[in-house]
């Protein structure tokens, strides 16, 4: 089985994204499963790099999509570089292979992750692809690009998460999922609620310091609405 891999976040290899990954193909080439990883950013600015990743997609059985969430959905060059894919291969272009999100971000509630689990889902229908979940991590920007080892207790949950991923590919424990993300871990080991609290308290607070008044302002909004 070779596996491709398609990072999504714009600090490409210096990237949270990028770490996953490199921790899962830590345990796959060993056994014989390469992983070959391709960066939509860089895609983005050299669109000439699309050739390769698309010729190795072709030959691949796996494709893993690994990216964070920015401003609530999958950052703009991995939407670019996924709608790219659609129009040179074409509807169902992909058929027979598998795919797998993982989909990690700052705030540690799922919902947060969602809309982009969504729009991986959305693109393996629309390619053919078999739908193999997605993995759904919150509390992820401290990590920011660091290997997940070096990240100790904290990254604890991610680890056993990808662990028994790398176990299920290998003895082909993964297959066609209806479930959307079939994990969801966060490494703030504090109630939704109470990180809330604190992270809205923290934004008052960076306000205040930067001289923002209005933190409801809505300056694209309609007046009187
Ligand atoms: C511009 C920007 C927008 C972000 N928007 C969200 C968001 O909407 N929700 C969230 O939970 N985290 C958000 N984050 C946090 C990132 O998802 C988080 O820091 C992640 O670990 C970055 O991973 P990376 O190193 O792979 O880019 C945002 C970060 C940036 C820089």
């Amino acid at each position: 089985m070779n596996i491709v891999s398609l990072i999504g976040s714009n600090r490409g290899e210096k990237s949270t994204s990028a770490s996953m990954v490199n921790y899962l193909a830590q345990q796959l080439v060993p056994q014989g499963i390469p992983v070959s990883n391709h960066y939509a950013v860089r895609m983005y600015h050299q669109p000439h790099a699309q050739a390769v990743f698309l010729q190795e997609l072709q030959e691949s059985v796996l494709l893993i999509v690994s990216s964070p969430v920015y401003v609530d959905f999958l950052p703009a060059p991995l939407i670019h570089v996924l709608e790219g894919v659609r129009e040179r291969m074409g509807r169902n272009g992909l058929e027979g292979r598998k795919i797998l999100a993982i989909i990690h971000s700052g705030y540690p509630e799922p919902q947060q992750r969602r809309p982009s689990l969504e729009m991986c889902r959305c693109f393996a229908r629309e390619m053919g692809m078999e739908w193999w979940g997605g993995l759904s991590f919150g509390g992820t920007s401290p990590i920011s690009g660091q290997s997940l080892e070096a990240m100790g207790g904290m990254t604890k949950g991610i680890r056993s998460v990808l662990n028994q991923t790398v176990e299920k590919i290998v003895k082909g424990g993964l297959t066609g999922v209806e479930t959307l993300a079939l994990e969801d871990r966060s490494t703030i080991p504090l109630s939704p609620w109470l990180v809330k609290l604190m992270m809205n308290a923290m934004i008052r607070n960076n306000a205040k310091k930067s001289g923002i008044k209005d933190l409801k302002a809505r300056p694209y909004g309609v007046k009187g609405k």
